[in-house]
């Protein structure tokens, strides 16, 4: 049975959520399937295909997850890896997936991997997950509210990606 490592960042739990739909559709097509934060430094080396994400702040993936991509380049080049985001750009302004796609350019191109896919995700808004400061800017950009995920679109992405990952 082939084995998928699904790694994550979150800073408000809103990506773990979206990082367990994809492990379990990865499961219900046969597959075995660890789901992991990224803070918890998981070792990659064991798996046949690897799926890594994060939430979003400024434009870029959190620090932890961007940190472990760049450690563990050299495995993730030599196995088929998905990266995925979630964010509130998505929610609530999805024609704009071409800069939700370039969020993460710079670590493809410090990294060297290259993912198979890059799965877009609506994240969430909700002002009491997050601090005190992030709050204000939330609140500043005056966004809607709400936690806009699609689990079901996330499940969809996942069983059209099994195939790039080598799983079918
Ligand atoms: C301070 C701050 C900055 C953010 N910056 C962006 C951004 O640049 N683009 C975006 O689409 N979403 C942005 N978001 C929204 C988050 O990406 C969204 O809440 C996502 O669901 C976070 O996932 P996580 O809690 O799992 O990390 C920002 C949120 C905060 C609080």
């Amino acid at each position: 049975m082939s084995k998928v490592l699904v790694v994550y960042g979150t800073k408000t739990g809103c990506t773990a959520g979206i990082a367990e739909q994809i492990g379990a559709t990865l499961a219900e097509n046969g597959v075995e399937v660890d789901v992991t934060p990224a803070s918890d430094k998981p070792d990659p080396s064991a798996y046949d295909a690897i799926v890594v994400g994060s939430g979003v702040r400024a434009s870029n993936w959190h620090g932890a997850v961007k940190e472990w991509v760049k450690t563990n380049a050299s495995t993730l080049k030599s196995k088929p890896t998905a990266f995925f985001t979630a964010c509130l750009t998505m929610g609530t302004q999805p024609e704009k997936a071409d800069e939700v796609r370039a969020y993460t350019d710079a670590l493809i191109a410090e990294s060297g991997v290259t993912p198979v896919e890059i799965g877009l995700f609506a994240g969430m808004n909700e002002l009491a997950k997050f601090s005190l400061p992030e709050r204000l800017i939330m609140k500043a950009m005056k966004a809607p509210q709400g936690d806009f995920r699609d689990l079901e679109a996330v499940a969809a992405w996942t069983r059209g990606v099994v195939g790039k990952l080598g799983l079918s």
